[in-house]
């Protein structure tokens, strides 16, 4: 099963396209480490996104600072990052806001790697955009 919610806000990074995400071009994350390859960026579930550079895991919401909008359903990826479709803002693949009207990054949550390989995202624990999960 991919894209368990469970109790405190914690998600199983992973997910089907009922849940959220999959949609504009946005993968969707593995549930484990080694099928997130450094680079990637896609969804880890509702309101949520993962993704990897050469630091680690990382994860952030897809809840877009402008007004709202659900990047995993108004927006799109590309090169460059996410753009949301609701009024044209764009965000880096880590986050940062590059183009308006956002102007507040996305904010980037806690990640956790079991020792199994197991990804899980707390969406009650804000991090700072600089942390990074280390890969075992
Ligand atoms: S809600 Fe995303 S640009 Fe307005």
């Amino acid at each position: 099963m991919l894209g368990a919610t469970v109790a405190s806000g914690v998600l199983h990074a992973g997910c089907s396209s009922e849940d959220g995400g999959g949609g504009n071009g946005i993968p969707v994350a593995g549930t484990n480490v080694r099928d997130v390859p450094v680079g990637f960026l896609g969804s880890a579930g509702a309101r949520t996104l993962l993704g990897r550079d050469a630091a680690g895991l990382y994860a952030m919401t897809s809840i877009c600072t402008h007004n709202g909008c659900d990047l995993l359903t108004f927006g799109a990826l590309g090169d460059s990052g996410l753009s949301c479709n609701c009024h044209g803002s764009g965000f880096s693949r880590t986050g940062e806001a590059i183009r308006g009207p956002a102007f507040k990054p996305l904010q980037h949550l806690r990640v956790g790697v079991a020792a199994d390989g197991t990804i899980t995202v707390d969406t009650n624990t804000p991090v700072d955009a600089t942390v990074r999960t280390p890969v075992p």
